[in-house]
């Protein structure tokens, strides 16, 4: 533990750009929001504690901190939540934290809650020069192509950092400059907090900018990072997109070096707490969220598959896969939907257009088509026809169906539950059945057919065809 440092991490503007309801540092780049990227990378440096500074949509922000499957529970115990009522300005946030920070803590990391990619190499690059220097402060910059949107680093003739600008108050001339901040410093305490008073919101936006302590901090300099991907700051949809593809690209990258098949990964979504085993191939247009797949799977193409786990040898195709878990060398689809509480044992098929809702499904079952199965126990062996439905809502309450191994139900029957099928049932087409069915039992239950040769009926419609 570095005792002497601390973290703050800015995250209480709304991000009024991205035009939305939700926090801006609450919007997710494959599966994990900008917030959780931001605190992950801050903990590398293992500070004393990290601040985070909350204030648009506050309680909202703090309970997915702190709910967060990313950040490490030792890591959530270092976290203090600090409010910024009204959102004034980058550097009136950092004020808020004043009362706050430990008197140990001599020096401040600073991050901004949109800018999720920054590294920790990086940052423990740019802190081990910093130690060396004795600066009052130390910006993070960077070059970038199109620096439009970034505060300007302006430097005097001799390569010194003179000044921030921020794009809306920059000269034509200054708008020109390639070197930007990145939104990231370390600053030496207590000098920081004398120069936060001193700022004053006569900018265009008329807030208070923490770039505007620059001018009031005598010791300073600029560290260069190389990447500008790193520090990239989300503030429309745009950016996010983006900055999206890139870090999806990346995890795709690493599936492949892991012995995933990726066919055309340009048309593949995967968010981060995906976890694929070797000789697994994905095919197009395949989206996986928080996933587990183990080895020699075959996905889409094709496919939607969220909260669940598959487990080796299973074929997934043009299906919709939500909370289920999935035995291994299963068939399914294709325009399978298996919905939560699903459990499906090993070679089950499930064919075109079946749902499943809050089922059990043992070994070497098939339900092949047009079918609905829900709240139900299905033992193995079963062959479900064409059609077959459990009936399990009577518009007021669930209720459950068992059927037992070996059991035959043939198309189109209907099961009314709750009931009970045993086991080595045959149950004729079309029925309806709606009591227990000991095992080793025949069920017929549909209406008696009749057949009339030469019937009236008959006459009518052909006699007329044949006229015409
Ligand atoms: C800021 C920098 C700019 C830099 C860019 C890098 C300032 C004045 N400018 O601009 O030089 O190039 O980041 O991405 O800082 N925040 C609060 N409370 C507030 C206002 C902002 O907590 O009252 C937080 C935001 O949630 C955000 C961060 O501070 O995480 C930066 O604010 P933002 O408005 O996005 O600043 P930029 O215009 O991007
Ligand atoms: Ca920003």
């Amino acid at each position: 533990m570095n005792n002497k440092l601390g973290c703050v991490i800015l995250a209480a503007g709304e991000g009024t750009r991205m035009k939305s309801e939700l926090p801006k540092v609450l919007f997710p780049i494959c599966g994990k929001t900008m917030i959780e990227y931001v605190i992950e990378a801050s903990s590398s440096l293992n500070p004393l504690q990290i601040y985070v500074v909350i204030g648009y949509k506050a309680d909202l922000v703090k309970q997915k901190i702190l709910s967060s499957e990313y950040i490490k529970p030792n890591i959530k115990s270092k976290i203090v939540f600090v409010t910024q009522k009204q959102q004034l300005g980058s550097g009136h946030a950092l004020l808020q934290t004043k009362n706050f920070i430990d008197k140990k803590i001599d020096t401040l990391l600073t991050l901004s809650g949109d800018v999720p990619l920054i590294e920790p190499t990086t940052l423990k690059e740019f802190y081990n020069v910093y130690k060396k220097t004795k600066v009052d402060i130390s910006v993070l910059c960077v070059k970038m192509q199109n620096p439009q949107g970034y505060g300007r680093i302006i430097k005097t003739p001799s390569g010194d950092l003179k000044d921030i600008v921020e794009e809306q108050d920059a000269t034509e001339i200054q708008k020109k400059i390639k070197e930007v901040n990145a939104g990231i410093y370390i600053f030496k305490l207590p000098k920081l907090w004398s120069a936060l008073k001193k700022i004053r919101p006569d900018n265009v936006k008329k807030e208070y900018y923490l770039t505007d302590v620059v001018k009031f901090l005598p010791k300073k300099n600029v560290y260069l990072c190389n990447n500008p991907i790193e520090v990239a700051g989300v503030n429309t949809r745009a950016d996010l997109v983006e900055i999206e593809s890139y870090v999806k690209n990346k995890i795709i990258k690493n599936l492949m070096l892991n012995g995933v098949s990726i066919v055309s990964p340009e048309t593949v979504y995967i968010t981060h707490n995906v976890k694929i085993e070797p000789d697994v191939t994905i095919l197009p247009g395949s989206v996986l969220e928080n996933v587990i797949i183990e080895k020699n799977c075959e996905i889409g193409p094709y496919t939607y598959i969220k909260d669940s786990t598959i487990a080796e040898g299973t074929k997934i195709v043009f299906s919709y896969i939500e909370g289920a878990k999935i035995g291994p060398y299963c068939k399914i689809g294709p325009y399978s939907r298996i919905r939560p509480q699903t459990i499906l044992d090993k070679n089950v098929s499930i064919g075109n257009f079946v749902e499943l809702k809050n089922s059990v499904v043992q070994e070497m079952t098939k339900i092949n088509h047009l079918s609905y199965i829900g709240d139900s126990e299905i033992e193995k062996m079963v062959n479900i026809g064409a059609g077959s439905i459990t009936c399990n809502y009577d518009g007021v309450k669930k209720h459950k169906t068992y059927i037992g191994a070996n059991s035959f139900i043939g198309s189109n029957v209907n099961i009314i539950a709750p009931i009970k099928i045993g086991h080595n049932v045959v149950i004729a087409a079309g029925s309806t059945v709606t009591k227990d069915v000991p095992p080793y039992t025949f069920v017929i239950a549909r209406e008696k057919e009749i057949h009339k040769v030469g019937h009236r009926i008959v006459k009518r419609i052909f006699n007329k065809n044949s006229k015409e």
